[in-house]
């Protein structure tokens, strides 16, 4: 939940984890998920307020995820945000989650505008998209199967880490050797799609025959396939649409390698990299916030009170 003013400027954002309670399942149980959300959206919106120091009468727009994602936690905050619409009697604004990914940027960087390509690395997606301009998007790249996320918190769960491992692969792969395990970088040699389900198979036969491995190299040598994967492929997407100007958002642009290893070899090819600081790469509301003003104040879109959410929202729709 998230208050900002004029879109650009974040009073309030804040992050309600349901990580400890995904854990217990090692993954999200949609229902647990949904009715966690019901419990606690009324009570983190009042937070907001209070810490941005302005009252529900102060508020000019509503903006909320509608797709893509799972149903019923996308029903919940849509039914939520009809409600302080209605009630308030203020414009509704649905926004894509990945769209809204990309105004993490434009919130930490509002003097870097596009055109950019930006790289989403999320749980759920891999995409390359070009913007020309904010609003229209075109996808030139995506997983053919599991997102770079995915890749890493699948690997978590081989090797016994906790749910969502990505943050402590980053953690333990600090102190790793990067090249002590050469796994393999699926379809790295050309195009800009990505496969990312063979590095995992791979790495669980490798387990099988080194059945007590040195934990950080390990973490290391994975990661870096993984990272090795996003920035040949973001590169040679720049350098095919010559754009010069890469934004990486989403939960895995947090990384402390990817941003190492992207940014050096970026430089080297005159390409500017951008990336959010962490706490706006992960989900945010603020990000949501700033997208709906985006749509509504420069675009002057909004949505009805019959407005679905839609658990695979695409980006032309
Ligand atoms: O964008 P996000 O918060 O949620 C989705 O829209 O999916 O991304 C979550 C993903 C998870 O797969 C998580 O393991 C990964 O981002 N992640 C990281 C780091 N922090 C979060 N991966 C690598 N290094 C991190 N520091
Ligand atoms: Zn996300």
């Amino acid at each position: 939940m998230a208050v900002l003013r004029h879109g650009r400027h974040v009073l309030a954002s804040l992050v309600y984890s349901q990580t400890q309670l995904h854990a217990a399942f090692g993954g999200v149980v949609p229902e647990v998920a949904s009715r966690d959300h019901l419990r606690k959206l009324p009570i983190l919106a009042e937070q907001a307020l209070h810490q941005a120091n302005v009252r529900w009468p102060d508020i000019g727009v509503v903006a909320v995820t509608r797709g893509p994602g799972l149903a019923g936690p996308l029903l919940v905050g849509v039914s939520y945000a009809k409600g302080v619409a209605w009630t308030r009697q203020i414009p509704l604004v649905g926004v894509n989650h990945l769209e809204a990914h990309l105004f993490a940027h434009q919130l930490a960087h509002p003097d870097a505008p596009p055109p950019l390509l930006g790289l989403i690395v999320s749980g759920g997606h891999t995409s390359l998209v070009s913007v020309p301009t904010w609003g229209d998007y075109r996808m030139i790249g995506t997983t053919r199967d599991d997102a770079a996320g995915e890749a890493l918190d699948k690997f978590g769960r081989l090797i016994g880490l906790g749910y969502p491992a990505g943050p402590e692969i980053d953690r333990l792969a600090a102190d790793g050797d990067p090249s002590a395990i050469r796994f393999p970088r699926p379809m790295v040699e050309s195009g800009l799609d990505m496969s990312f389900a063979g590095l995992k198979t791979s790495a669980s036969y490798w387990l099988k025959e080194h059945p007590r491995p040195p934990l950080k190299d390990l973490c290391a040598s994975y990661l870096e396939a993984v990272v090795d994967v996003l920035c040949e492929k973001a590169l040679r997407a720049a350098r095919r649409l010559e754009m010069t100007r890469i934004v990486v958002v989403g939960g895995v642009a947090a990384n402390v390698r990817l941003r190492a290893v992207l940014s050096s070899r970026a430089e080297e090819r005159g390409v500017e990299v951008c990336f959010p600081p962490p706490e706006l790469c992960t989900d945010n509301a603020a990000m949501v916030a700033a997208c709906g003003y985006d749509r509504f104040a420069e675009r002057g879109e909004r949505d009805t009170l019959r407005l679905r959410p839609d658990p695979s929202l695409s980006w032309d729709t």
